[in-house]
């Protein structure tokens, strides 16, 4: 089930050097129906320092394993609703053409896009001829059910490649605009994905890709972020490699403010990159990652997150967690903090919702039941600390009863 992957997945390169050990992980959404350990696998991230500089998974898990029954619902978020959908908006062809998400979830992104084109937002500069379609792209089937059946979106049902881009567009068409967004680090084969993306976008044709940014990982001491699930951890020096040995150029990098240390990169086919992409790459260059220091600091919060915990449970003050993320499981584990230490995790998401989290045993409850006197905490540190406002906002009753919201660090969120 568990492979050793000895090439770098962008430059083919054999020279790859370990630069972060998280020892042996549960995978990150396997949510389990008892409390147990669940299968463990490495989780090692290494560097290609043969070609490259990319990051990814020294091993890698058996695709299936991960994505058949796939827990994550981009609809449990209207905030990031509402970004992607505005991507899409923002990026919308004048002239139309077929509009394709690749990893288009439960639908919830493209229902309200079409909802919107529907409602007239793009009146005002549609051709009257203006004919387009819109289309997503996921490998699990339960989302693609969900997408297709409740929220009447149009779905291919496959893992995006280059034979999927071929099918695809012998049944469709090429697109004007793709959007990928918080895809690519999941990706097997890198060059095969992208050559499917080329194959796909028509030659004036726009793809809009988010991804998180390496070097904003360590910055922000987003560990956590990392499992098996991602098997790449992108920087502008990688991603430039990857799309221009596949005849894609950057035309754009920005900053988004949505998932803590994301990019988005504006591609296109026309040739060359920007010149602001070589200024990111010339930074990333002069100011290397340097992953000891990174190990030092994720050592400091995991002794300090102890800490708190080990505080609040002497002085009997009840912590719940908030967010069965993957990054929860993540967190919880390589910080060993178990169902004793905090017994219960938060979820909105109804198929969490009874499981438990695996190697650490805590239960998922629904946000409704932390009011109950059983569960009531003093305290909730939000483990999806990327959605750390939005909760705190929905969750302003618990706030108005004096419950203190906490960020993994166990400083108060600030509003
Ligand atoms: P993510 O960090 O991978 O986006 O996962 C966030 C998790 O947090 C997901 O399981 C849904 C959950 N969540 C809530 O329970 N309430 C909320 O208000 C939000 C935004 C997310
Ligand atoms: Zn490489």
């Amino acid at each position: 089930m568990t492979q050793e992957i000895m090439e770098c997945r962008i430059c083919s390169s054999r020279e790859l050097e370990d630069v972060f050990d998280l020892g042996e992980q549960p995978l990150a959404n396997g949510l389990l129906a008892s409390p147990g350990i669940g299968e463990k696998y490495p989780l090692v991230l290494t560097k290609c320092i043969g070609g490259c500089g990319h990051v990814q998974l020294k091993h890698t898990v058996e695709p299936t394993a991960m994505f058949e029954d796939y827990h994550f619902h981009t609809a449990s978020s209207e905030r990031m609703v509402n970004h992607f959908c505005q991507l899409l908006l923002d990026n919308t062809p004048k002239s139309g053409g077929v509009v394709v998400e690749i990893g288009s979830n439960d639908g919830a992104v493209l229902q309200r896009y079409k909802q919107k084109l529907f409602d007239g937002v793009l009146d005002n500069y549609l051709d009257p001829e203006w004919d387009f379609a819109v289309w997503g792209i996921d490998p699990s089937e339960n989302l693609c059910n969900e997408a297709a059946n409740s929220r009447n979106v149009d779905v291919w049902c496959d893992f995006f490649n280059e034979n999927t881009a071929k099918e695809f567009v012998s049944a469709v068409g090429q697109a004007s605009l793709i959007m990928c967004c918080n895809v690519l680090g999941h990706v097997h084969d890198l060059n095969s994905f992208v050559q499917g993306l080329a194959l796909l976008l028509a030659d004036d044709g726009k793809i809009v890709i988010e991804v998180p940014d390496v070097y904003q990982m360590v910055e922000h001491l987003a560990f956590d972020t990392i499992y098996h699930e991602h098997i790449s951890y992108f920087s502008a020096t990688s991603m430039a490699r990857l799309f221009n040995q596949n005849c894609l150029y950057i035309q754009e990098i920005t900053p988004q403010d949505v998932h803590g240390g994301t990019l988005r990169y504006t591609i296109t086919k026309r040739v060359g990159n920007s010149n602001s992409v070589y200024d990111r790459i010339n930074t990333e260059y002069l100011m290397p990652i340097n992953w000891e220091t990174f190990k030092t600091k994720v050592a400091t919060q995991k002794a300090q997150l102890q800490f708190h915990l080990t505080q609040c449970k002497k002085e009997g003050r009840k912590v719940a967690g908030y967010g069965a993320a993957a990054k929860t499981t993540v967190r919880l584990n390589y910080f060993e903090i178990d169902n004793n230490l905090l017994p219960v995790v938060a979820d909105c998401t109804k198929d969490k919702q009874g499981l438990f989290i695996p190697g650490t045993f805590q239960l998922v409850i629904s946000p409704e039941e932390l009011q109950l006197p059983a569960n009531f905490p003093h305290i909730v540190v939000i483990f999806a600390w990327n959605h750390a406002k939005e909760i705190v906002k929905k969750e302003h009753t618990l706030v108005e009863k004096g419950v203190i919201f906490v960020t993994p660090d166990f400083l108060p969120v600030l509003q």
